[in-house]
């Protein structure tokens, strides 16, 4: 399994960093890939979007909601076969659309929603009191094992909803954002899920 993490700012660098020291063959998909020093010490590589695209099994999207449609026409026979991760949002929008963007774009692609639903400081820290935030996160069942992996691989407990629950996970990310910004608790915020 390789994955392509497009886009490398704060979430695609940290989170992608984490996946390369996990020891996930991680290629960065970089604008100017040349210049770009996001992997840092971490194993992972850095290319061209398309070549990393290209690359890779499992592509993170890291980049700006606004970016996603406009990556999705271009790269979208390239992404066929493939599981699509979208971790892009556009807060106070829903973007549950991306997977209608997806199924547009890219037929032949598989979609899943997640590390979406907290602030960035929680993928960088993910532990609280020596306890993991949970990462709620929706993808087809045959990819959960997969997901699992990866959202372990940045330090978060995996919280799986389901096929198809883009709108639940965007649910999550709402909650996040009437606690951490609405309600000022400030973005240290994550959630732990309780069972008996
Ligand atoms: N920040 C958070 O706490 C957080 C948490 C969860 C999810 N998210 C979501 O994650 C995504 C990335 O957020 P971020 O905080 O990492 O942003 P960021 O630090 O600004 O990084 C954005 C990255 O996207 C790239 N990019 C922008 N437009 C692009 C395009 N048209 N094609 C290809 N690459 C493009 C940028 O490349 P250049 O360097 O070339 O401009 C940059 O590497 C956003 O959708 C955001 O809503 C953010």
């Amino acid at each position: 399994m390789t994955i392509a993490v497009i886009g490398t700012g704060f979430i695609g660098g940290t989170v992608g960093r984490a996946f390369a020291r996990a020891g996930h063959a991680t290629i960065f998909g970089s604008r100017r890939p040349a210049e770009d020093t996001v992997a840092a010490d971490s194993g992972a590589g850095t290319a061209g979007i398309a070549d990393a695209i290209g690359q890779a099994d499992t592509i993170l999207l890291a980049l700006p909601a606004a970016a996603v449609e406009e990556l999705l026409r271009d790269h979208g026979d390239a992404l066929a076969g493939k599981l699509v991760i979208d971790a892009a949002n556009n807060v106070g929008k829903p973007v549950a659309h991306h997977a209608e963007l997806v199924t547009r774009y890219a037929p032949g692609a598989r979609y899943a929603r997640a590390f979406n639903t907290l602030g960035g400081e929680n993928f960088a820290d993910p532990n609280y009191d020596g306890t993991p935030a949970d990462l709620f996160y929706s993808a087809p069942a045959g990819d959960r094992a997969l997901l699992d992996e990866l959202i372990t691989a940045v330090g978060l407990r995996p919280m799986y909803l389901g096929d198809n629950q883009q709108d639940t996970v965007d649910g999550v990310l709402r909650l996040w954002f009437a606690l951490a910004v609405g309600q000022g608790h400030g973005r240290n915020l994550a959630f732990h899920t309780m069972t008996r």
